[in-house]
């Protein structure tokens, strides 16, 4: 499907995962809805908001299990989750003492917000160390909330994760957190579209998510989730004209999020054709293929390097996208060579004492370039040793 999508030619884009990719198709539906503003931006931010963003909530809340009026449109997870944190440690409220409980595989800019809130109160943000491998749901719900101490208020973790790119049993952690009396944040920057959703069936606290990665989405089109007696802890960050002024019957965590001064809402309008565009070219198949390619690659990169993955090759814990052992190594380094070098797009991370490549497989993604891929690796990790290897 690469002519599909508006990608440049010679690019070999490993990296769907950092920002997503748009096809071509969706993005012209995208500049129809901005053009539609410029040609009449009072009616459009005017009148016409209201409408058509509360058919692009429904449409988003259909594909996502989920009540439209528990739903609100951000830019991105970074600033939903941003809302929830900074709302939890003020109306908590979070004191000296209490513990939010979270893992060594969380996204560093959302680590920086917990941090945020919690130092000045003195509150512990605690970053389980779970090491691979990992093998059954049960087993890592029990490893992770073995930790749950009495001053334990919060558990936060990712549905997929950034550095690692696992997917983790979420429906489990939050039944058994609930269970538990505690708080639940997922960040699901990675989910939507690249596993099956039901905001209702996993049931979190709080759950935030991103369109414009797996879904393919414009990007700028994220989304908050709050269960229906849990919204009145969240403020919004920006206070505007919708603070006080919900007409009845309507979603007060709706109206009082939605509007955040003038902004372009067009990415959040496109996608419902976003959802469409991946129904229409049977996205299921498109994902099992994806996956069956991503583990050609690993594998191949296990036979390369001699690494032990970190957890078993189902979808359970993986679909898309694939966090694969290679040999240790200056990760930047061999990123840089494999763009200079290669026109390969993916990221090498240093996670944990170990490096791995990690692999997006999207639907314009071919077998000759995850060859590519392994066969630069197998030539530049060698030559660009870690640097405690260096110095040591
Ligand atoms: C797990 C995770 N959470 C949050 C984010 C932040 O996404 P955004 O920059 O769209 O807010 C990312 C970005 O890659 C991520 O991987």
């Amino acid at each position: 499907m690469r002519g599909d999508f508006l990608l440049k030619d010679q690019v070999v884009f490993l990296n769907h995962g950092s920002y997503g990719a748009c096809p071509r198709e969706v993005f012209e539906i995208y500049q129809t809805w901005q053009r539609e503003l410029e040609a009449e931006p009072v009616h459009f931010l005017g009148r016409g908001f209201a409408p058509v963003m509360k058919q692009a909530r429904q449409d988003l809340a259909a594909y996502l299990g989920a009540d439209a009026d528990d739903l609100v449109y951000y830019p991105n997870a970074t600033q939903g989750l941003n809302v929830v944190i900074q709302s939890l440690a003020e109306n908590l409220p979070l004191v000296a003492g209490d513990e939010i409980l979270s893992t060594n595989h969380e996204y560093g800019a959302l680590d920086k917000a917990w941090t945020f809130v919690s130092e000045p109160r003195g509150v512990i943000y605690n970053r389980v160390e779970l090491t691979p491998p990992f093998t059954t749901a049960e087993e890592f719900a029990d490893r992770f909330l073995a930790h749950v101490g009495p001053r334990t208020r919060i558990v936060y973790l990712s549905h997929i994760t950034s550095p690692t790119a696992l997917r983790f049993p979420v429906e489990l952690i939050v039944k058994r957190a609930r269970s538990l009396g505690l708080i639940t944040v997922i960040d699901g920057a990675h989910a939507p579209g690249h596993v099956a959703i039901n905001l209702t069936e996993i049931d979190a606290d709080f759950y935030s998510g991103n369109c414009h990665k797996w879904l393919c989405a414009p990007k700028g089109s994220g989304f908050l989730h709050a269960r229906r007696d849990m919204q009145k802890l969240l403020r919004p960050i920006v206070i505007g004209h919708g603070w006080r002024t919900t007409p009845p019957g309507e979603s007060v965590y709706v109206h009082e999020h939605q509007w955040r001064g003038t902004f372009d809402p067009a990415s959040y309008l496109t996608v419902p054709a976003a959802i469409e565009f991946q129904a229409h070219h049977d996205w299921a198949r498109i994902r099992a293929d994806a996956h069956v390619m991503a583990t050609y690659a690993m594998n191949r990169l296990i036979d390369a390097f001699g690494e032990p993955p970190m957890s078993p090759p189902t979808t359970d814990w993986w679909v898309q996208m694939v966090a694969a052992p290679i040999g240790r190594c200056d990760a930047g380094a061999v990123s840089t060579r494999l763009y200079e070098d290669h026109t390969i797009v993916i990221p090498i991370i240093d996670w944990g004492g170990r490096t791995f490549a990690r692999i997006s497989v999207q639907a314009y993604t071919t077998r000759a370039e995850l060859d590519l891929l392994v066969d630069a690796l197998v030539d530049l990790v060698p030559k660009f040793p870690h640097p405690s290897a260096k110095a040591g």
